[in-house]
């Protein structure tokens, strides 16, 4: 007997097969038991006739519950009917464990509430298992792409004495103390000291502590979990979500937003190619992602204020762009599109300014089509030790926990820039969900830590 699985099937046409899994549906008219099974890898029917079983696995056929653990053997037959274009035409069947009674996630509608108290069990669901599986491709895809292309796998850390993306948003614990009760190393400002030692803060970006790994590396990239205590409740915002950061040596802004666009194209291809049956399941209409091709429009934020205006805004001329603003500018286009050279004002501290006009910053976001929005913000950064120290005074920031960051403009300084995505925001916009909360396996949003 050849022990496989739904996905590789097809190898083993005419032949009895055994497969693990579940059984998420089933139906009996009479004499005709028909098992819906999926095992991870996809789903296939399997149909079993009372004449072509014992007695006994006819029995326990009847006894099945809805997500009910089975192994089951049949001989595999093509069949153009069905989705997987095979079925099993069953001979037998082991049932592992049957499940309790009232699984929760049925096939009527359910709100969004429900479905998130369940997310254990709606993890099962084709339309989740189908979104999870799109996530590993994009992760998949940004591995592949930035170790083609020279960069190495760099971990920063998340435990953190400082903030990366400003002070408002941030998730602080009490850390230890040293043996005198005191903080811990040096460097620690005595704005964090506490009685028992000192704050400490969950990252928000691994992008400072990659720039002293491309002084090494040269080219490096992390990808992990930061944290954000941000207020928003919107369809974009999860207070914990994943960061992939980029950071290149001797990479100046025009070549940090081309690597941008390589690799979302990248991104892309790779799922349209390897994720087309997921994409079905989600009824993702893939012509807008087609269309995800170079190049990619580029606007200035003073473009894109002059374009919103026109559109009816009110938006200031040093006004940041909000989520709303976003999604009007991406339905101008049919691809992403650059937003660069913000106010720097508006920017953080480490935003390298542009020569021709010192009031902007050398920075871009990249917007996803289809009302989407930001997925991408990056940089150059201010390379110039006396500069930087006085970005940071500007911004009104401890200096102090910073001096291993400026040290880093002291000793070999060259030009570079780097970006970050959001993975939930690219795997919304790849799958077409309406919310970020489908695309992690445990969404936390500040309403929500369980389950
Ligand atoms: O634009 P952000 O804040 O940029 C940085 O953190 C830089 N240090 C990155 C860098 O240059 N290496 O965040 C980067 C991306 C955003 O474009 C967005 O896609 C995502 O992270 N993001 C969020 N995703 C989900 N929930 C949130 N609360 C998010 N905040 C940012
Ligand atoms: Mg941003």
């Amino acid at each position: 007997m050849n022990s496989t699985t739904v996905s590789s099937i097809s190898t083993h046409v005419g032949q009895e097969v055994e497969l693990k899994g579940w059984c998420y549906n089933f139906r009996s008219s009479g004499k005709i038991f028909f098992l819906q099974f999926r095992d991870g890898s996809g789903r296939v029917q399997v149909v079993y006739s009372k004449g072509d079983l014992s007695e006994e696995q006819w029995e326990a056929l009847q006894s099945l519950r809805l997500e009910s653990s089975v192994i089951v053997t049949g001989l595999v037959k093509e069949d153009s009917r069905s989705p997987s274009g095979f079925e099993l035409e069953g001979r037998g069947v082991n049932i592992v464990q049957i499940a309790d009674e009232g699984y929760p996630i049925g096939k009527k509608e359910h709100g969004p509430d429900f479905l998130l108290d369940n997310r254990h069990l709606w993890l099962r669901s084709e339309s989740q298992w189908a979104v999870q599986r799109v996530r590993d491709q994009i992760i998949t895809s940004t591995y592949n792409y930035f170790h083609e292309n020279g960069f190495v796998k760099f971990d920063t850390p998340i435990l953190t004495p400082t903030s990366c993306e400003g002070t408002t948003e941030l998730f602080e614990m009490d850390y230890f103390a040293d043996e005198q009760g005191g903080p811990m190393g040096k460097g620690v400002p005595e704005s964090v000291h506490t009685s028992t030692g000192q704050k400490a803060y969950l990252a928000q970006s691994g992008q400072l502590y990659l720039e002293a790994g491309i002084m090494s590396l040269g080219k490096a990239f992390d990808f992990g979990p930061v944290f954000r205590a941000e207020k928003s409740k919107t369809r974009r915002h999860l207070t914990e979500f994943w960061m992939m950061d980029a950071e290149a040596a001797y990479v100046e802004h025009e070549e940090n937003m081309q690597i941008q666009e390589a690799l979302i194209i990248r991104i892309v291809k790779d799922v349209l190619e390897k994720c087309a049956y997921e994409l079905k399941v989600l009824e993702r209409d893939t012509e807008p992602l087609s269309k995800v091709q170079a190049p990619f429009p580029r606007l200035t934020h003073a473009q894109a204020i002059a374009k919103l205006r026109e559109l009816g805004s009110d938006i200031g001329d040093k006004d940041d762009l909000g989520a709303d603003d976003e999604t009007i500018l991406t339905k101008e286009f049919d691809r992403p599109i650059f937003i660069e050279k913000y106010p720097a004002e508006v920017k953080a501290f480490y935003m390298k300014r542009d020569p021709n006009n010192p009031e902007l910053a050398l920075n871009n976001d990249l917007l996803a089509p289809e009302g989407y929005g930001e997925i991408i913000g990056g940089s150059q950064r201010e390379d110039n030790y006396e500069t930087l120290m006085q970005r940071i005074r500007e911004h009104n920031l401890d200096p102090e926990p910073f001096q291993w960051y400026v040290d880093l403009r002291r000793y070999g300084s060259v030009p570079h820039s780097g970006f970050g995505y959001g993975l939930e925001r690219i795997v919304g916009w790849v799958c077409g969900l309406h919310h970020v909360r489908e695309t992690i396996p445990f969404p936390r949003l500040i309403n929500r830590i369980t389950p």
